[in-house]
């Protein structure tokens, strides 16, 4: 199968291209900056630019991609620094992919959400299906993403499906989420020894380990269409506590520092998203499951840590 990534420089692309090749795919990666250190040498790297109408038409037309992976994207608190940015790369971008998938007839594409597509006064355990009400420019494209790409699927017949990801931790270098904290604790907890997040210990929100939210999309994409009943799926793994996942650190990493230092307006976007999400709908319709919770990542990720340390990447 052909399949082409926007953002594939980013946090989730990188181990994405990764999984695609070993099992045998031909993957185009695409993003706006150059080939990353970490990127697999043999991928082909195509620059491009998401808010370019005729770049993305362009691209996908020579290409003849099966599937596209859509993952460019500004995340929430550089969101909120650039909306006018992430406006046009969120928003504008997605417009300018689906379009592209219409025009050139690419049959599948796969997006992802988030846990900040959602707002304020949901309840604890959030339901797959809610009213969206998000308070950062992140979210609010997100969701018109979400939406943009249900119209696409029924006016189209575009096979649009999407995953809700909560904050993600891997051994990669983030990129301006507001659930960054939780990848710092082991990053910066392992490389300097210490770490002082800018949350309170309490917060509590839904994460996920790097293999579980890769093995979500590729499971998504292949799940057969007759059995989804949506388009777009909560996906969930665990729910620490900030003051939790510190514990976890300290028991891999005794000697480790880590404190707490809320900062209001990251606190407050934090404070406007789900403490866990229901992802009973993804389990039943393509048998969805998470791997990882919160010990067995830490296990698992400290050493992938320390290797990335060891190798000049972090
Ligand atoms: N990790 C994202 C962020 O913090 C949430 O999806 O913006």
């Amino acid at each position: 199968m052909k399949v082409l990534i926007t953002g594939a420089g980013g946090q989730v692309g990188l181990e994405l291209i990764t999984h695609l090749l070993a099992r045998g795919d031909t993957v185009c990666a695409t993003d706006l900056k150059e080939r990353p250190a970490a990127a697999p040498a043999d991928v082909p790297w195509r620059h491009l630019d998401v808010t370019d109408p005729a770049a993305v038409h362009a691209l996908v037309q020579q290409e003849q991609p099966d599937s596209i992976f859509h993952l460019a994207a500004i995340l929430s608190a550089t969101g909120e620094q650039m909306p006018n940015v992430a406006y046009r790369v969120n928003q504008t971008g997605t417009y300018n992919v689906l379009e592209a998938c219409r025009q050139v007839g690419v049959r599948q594409l796969i997006f992802t959400s988030t846990i900040a597509a959602f707002g304020p006064g949901l309840p604890d355990l959030v339901p797959n299906d809610v009213p969206m009400r998000p308070s950062t420019m992140y979210g609010v494209t997100k969701v018109a993403g979400e939406l943009l790409g249900e119209y696409y699927h029924q006016k189209w017949d575009l096979d649009f499906r999407c995953v809700r990801y909560p904050g993600l931790i891997s051994a990669g270098v983030p990129g301006g989420g507001t659930s960054d904290y939780a990848l710092h604790m082991y990053t910066d907890g392992i490389k300097r020894g210490h770490y002082e997040s800018f949350c309170h210990a309490d917060t509590r929100i839904p994460l996920m380990y790097m293999p579980d939210a890769i093995r979500a999309l590729v499971d998504l994409a292949a799940a057969p269409r007759e059995r989804l009943k949506r388009c777009v799926y909560n996906i969930a793994a665990m729910s620490p506590t900030a003051a939790e996942i510190a514990e976890s650190v300290r028991s891999a990493v005794p000697d480790v520092d880590l404190t707490f230092c809320s900062d209001p307006h990251r606190q407050a976007i934090l404070d406007s998203w789900p403490r866990a999400l229901d992802d009973g709908v993804a389990r039943d319709e393509w048998g969805w499951h998470h791997e990882y919770d919160l010990d067995a990542m830490t296990a698992h990720l400290v050493p992938e840590v320390r290797k990335m340390i060891e190798h000049g990447l972090l």
